[in-house]
């Protein structure tokens, strides 16, 4: 053999065992672009991404093959809404009682649920002290097993308000990160967030249900403050979630320029036509509130708080369905955290049963939340070219969606997370 050949030959044996190929054969595939099923499909995965899809009966397939047969194969749901540093056990002055460093070691565990609940990739809304940054490092860094994560830092908000700690009196002097008042001040903090590795931003438009003596439907950030903090983000390249829910901040947030609005639960006629022209995005938690009136009492939630919900939750739902029937674009936002890691899932049947297709709920966790991460061509589809993030589920998601709240395999990048073997 001469030396090239030689050389020639070696390469293709590392380049071969590198770039070793997967199959993954199923009964079917949700194809959540051309909103329909796929039947016998045969992906393939090399280094981490979908390089191939095919449909008929496997052949012959030279590598590795996943056999999902008995199953519908899914893209990784994605959830535009989720604090993986938070505990639904702990609410109101319970989280006192937590250190951040107590916080950062629960998201580990949290972030493990959430992957194998088959959420592939999460945009966590809020944390103190840039635990969500280090969170999705180590997840990036292969320490720790967790989603994809898009993280925002410390929530901006007013002195006193939804995104502040308002527990404590004077006295503790307590005030949480991202507190920020006036137009520059706002500036300020977009850029501190950015600097500590911020991949957006998220602000507090207006007050809240869990927060301590805000009311749920007032606007808090002021237009001016509000379109300081987009004209700053978006110069730097970074998209805005605002947490919205109350009629008129719902509007102001919308009319600043966010990408995407946060609750919604108030939102009239004005605000769905805004959304709709402007092409904001809504978030729209609509599971949670389940959570909160059942067992939020118990797990520290204060009785004014449990007073909000009660008045907001049945609103959220009917404004939801008016939102869906007006065609605003939608993702899946759930506030996990607020309830348990790894029922983020549970939402996709409220959407459906609230006025959404199976098939635009799947999307609103699939390529629309890809598309509000400026990641259309990495997630949110099974495609060629995209990572491969693929879940799979028994039985048939767009007869019945509450089969996602089973996902029985699990790949993130083209490595399989999950595989429940004795489904088929
Ligand atoms: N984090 C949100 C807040 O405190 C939760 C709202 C939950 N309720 C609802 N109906 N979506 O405002």
């Amino acid at each position: 053999m001469s030396y090239r050949v030689l050389v020639a030959f070696l390469l293709f044996v590392v380049s071969a065992s590198v770039n070793a190929k997967t199959f993954i054969i199923a009964d079917a595939m949700v194809d959540v672009e051309r909103g329909r099923l796929l039947s016998k499909p045969i992906v393939t995965v090399e280094d981490g991404r979908i390089i191939d899809i095919q449909s008929g009966d496997a052949r012959q397939l030279i590598g590795d093959v996943v056999d999902l047969r008995g199953l519908t194969l899914l893209p990784g749901m994605i959830d535009m809404h989720a604090h993986l540093t938070s505990s639904s056990t702990e609410h109101g002055y319970k989280r006192l009682a937590s250190s951040q460093t107590r916080a950062a070691l629960r998201g580990v565990k949290h972030a493990q649920l959430t992957l194998m609940a088959g959420v592939t990739t999460v945009r966590n809304l809020g944390a103190s002290g840039f635990i969500d940054v280090a969170l999705r490092d180590s997840i990036n860094a292969g320490d720790i097993v967790g989603p994809r994560m898009f993280v925002s830092g410390p929530s901006l908000g007013i002195t006193g308000g939804h995104c502040d700690n308002n527990l404590l009196p004077v006295d503790y002097q307590v005030s949480s990160d991202g507190v920020a008042d006036g137009p520059w001040e706002v500036a300020k903090k977009v850029r501190r967030n950015i600097k500590y590795g911020a991949d957006l931003i998220k602000l507090c438009a207006t007050g809240g249900v869990l927060s301590k003596g805000t009311k749920v439907g007032v606007q808090q950030y002021s237009l001016e403050e509000m379109k300081m903090a987009v004209s700053e983000a978006h110069r730097r390249g970074v998209t805005v979630a605002a947490h919205a829910h109350g009629t008129e901040g719902v509007y102001a947030a919308i009319e600043a320029g966010v990408d995407s609005v946060e609750h919604a639960s108030f939102i009239d006629d004005a605000g769905i036509k805004l959304a709709k022209n402007k092409g904001t995005y809504l978030s729209m938690d609509i599971y949670v509130t389940e959570f909160i009136l059942g067992e939020g009492e118990k797990a520290g939630i204060l009785e004014e708080s449990l007073a909000k919900e009660r008045k907001t939750g049945a609103l959220q739902r009917e404004n939801f369905s008016k939102a869906v029937n007006a065609g605003v674009n939608m993702v899946m936002g759930t506030d996990a955290g607020v309830y348990p890691h790894g029922d983020n899932l549970k939402q996709l049947s409220r959407m459906v049963q609230f006025g959404m297709s199976p098939i635009q709920a799947l999307q609103a966790a699939s390529i629309n939340a890809a598309t509000l991460l400026n990641k259309e061509s990495d997630l949110g589809s099974i495609k060629v070219g995209a990572y491969a993030d693929i879940i799979a589920v028994s039985g048939n998601p767009l007869d019945d969606i509450s089969v996602l709240e089973n996902v029985d395999f699990v790949m993130k990048g083209g490595e399989v997370i999950k595989f429940n073997r004795q489904v088929k």
